[in-house]
């Protein structure tokens, strides 16, 4: 059993609540902000109730290293405007100055310093998990999109607290990915995208028996595309996934799951320039860089067809225009059927490529997790949410 956040009684209590605020950080301006927007409503709820909040997350992988870059100081500036309140940031996560704080009666929300400049933190340190847990005596875990690391702050520390619950997010994420895995929304579609195939084998296989259909574009589609001995030119191919692709199609057809792979593309030189239509084949110096327009639009009718959609990995280099094309087609048709389709987005790009076609208002779900999310979807447990489970 998982304690919500409404169930536990806050009042006069410092609370700790584990964010994932892993976000892009270009020379101290936040280039994405979604994944700090999505933990807000834990921590207005905690705010409300509680005495005191003490906000930890990761940033980046400093390996153990104080790396200023790596500072959450862009983070606390952002949050303090966001809740229209000061937040402190302490000089690090644990240790007498952060006790410090953390004590007084004078800063109400607390960010502490990136967890990661101890290499404690990675490791699971039991004693660096007591010392974090030390600050507080309720614990909220809200850092789904971290919920896939054994790490002190997600595992670790949890077994301190008898007073611990999942955060707002954290509950949302598995309302929404659960059924996924339980009890999808028949015609349950899955599109799938990005560079490379190994990435998704798990998901693939986990998810093949629950799907009607799976649409596959991006860099991935290539290999399959070999898989059934049709020409890709120089478009990406993981020479060594060949079989695998071919497997999968198999096992998908045994299981009367419909594959559709793109039948036409848009192609570029290998400068990635230049873009040309192709049909089926691509031309032997060309590169597939994104779905072509009739893939794009029929894709779009089988999001059309569906109750439930999940899109992770784009199906072009949509970060380079106009191979975003294909992407803001599928992006589009979400939004056309939306409510009447369930679409839930995975992936931190896939995420991107939905804000920049502007529709993120008509997706049901944008989750906060790349890896976090592909591991739940193969069926793992996840180490954060594990440590949530109340024994007693
Ligand atoms: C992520 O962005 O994937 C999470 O914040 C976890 O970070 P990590 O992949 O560096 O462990
Ligand atoms: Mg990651």
């Amino acid at each position: 059993m998982i304690r919500k956040l409404d169930d536990l009684e806050l009042h006069g209590k410092t609370v700790f609540v584990r964010v994932d605020f892993n976000v892009p950080i270009d020379q101290g301006t936040i280039v994405e902000t979604h994944r700090i927007d999505s933990a807000l409503p834990t921590i207005y709820s905690a705010l409300k109730r509680a005495k005191k909040i003490v906000i930890a997350s990761h940033l980046g992988r400093p390996d153990g290293k104080v790396v200023s870059k790596y500072s959450l100081g862009p983070v606390r500036e952002y949050l303090a405007v966001a809740l229209n309140q000061p937040v402190t940031l302490a000089p690090d996560c644990v240790g007498a100055e952060v006790e410090r704080i953390v004590h007084n009666e004078i800063d109400r929300i607390v960010l502490l310093e990136n967890l990661r400049f101890h290499k404690e933190e990675e490791r699971n340190d039991p004693t660096f998990s007591h010392a974090l847990a030390s600050l507080a005596t309720v614990y909220v875990n809200d850092a789904f999109g971290a919920a896939h690391r054994a790490h002190a702050s997600i595992a670790g520390m949890a077994g301190f607290f008898s007073e611990k619950a999942a955060g707002l997010l954290l509950q949302k994420e598995l309302d929404y990915l659960s059924p996924i895995l339980t009890n999808p929304k028949k015609p349950f579609l899955t599109i799938l995208g990005g560079a490379k195939v190994t990435d998704k084998i798990g998901v693939i296989r986990n998810l093949l028996p629950k799907l009607d259909a799976l649409l596959i574009g991006g860099g991935m589609a290539y290999t399959f595309l070999r898989a059934q001995g049709i020409e890709v030119g120089k478009s990406l191919v993981e020479l060594d996934k060949i079989d695998l692709a071919a497997d999968l199609l198999k096992e998908a057809a045994n299981l009367g799951v419909r594959v559709l792979l793109p039948t036409d593309h848009i192609t570029g030189d290998i400068e990635k320039k230049n873009p040309e239509t192709a049909g089926n084949a691509i031309p032997p110096e060309r590169m597939g860089l994104d779905i072509g327009p009739k893939t794009a639009s029929l894709f779009a009718d089988e999001i059309g067809k569906a109750k439930m959609v999940l899109w992770n990995g784009p199906v072009g280099l949509f970060e380079v225009p106009p191979y975003d094309r294909g992407s803001r087609v599928l992006a589009s048709a979400l939004a056309d059927h939306y409510p009447g389709v369930v679409s839930i987005i995975a992936g931190g790009d896939t995420v991107a490529a939905v804000s920049a076609a502007g529709v993120e208002a008509k997706i049901s779900h944008l989750s906060t997790g790349g890896g976090a999310t592909l591991e739940f979807l193969e069926g793992k447990e996840l180490p954060g949410i594990k440590a949530l489970e109340m024994t007693q």
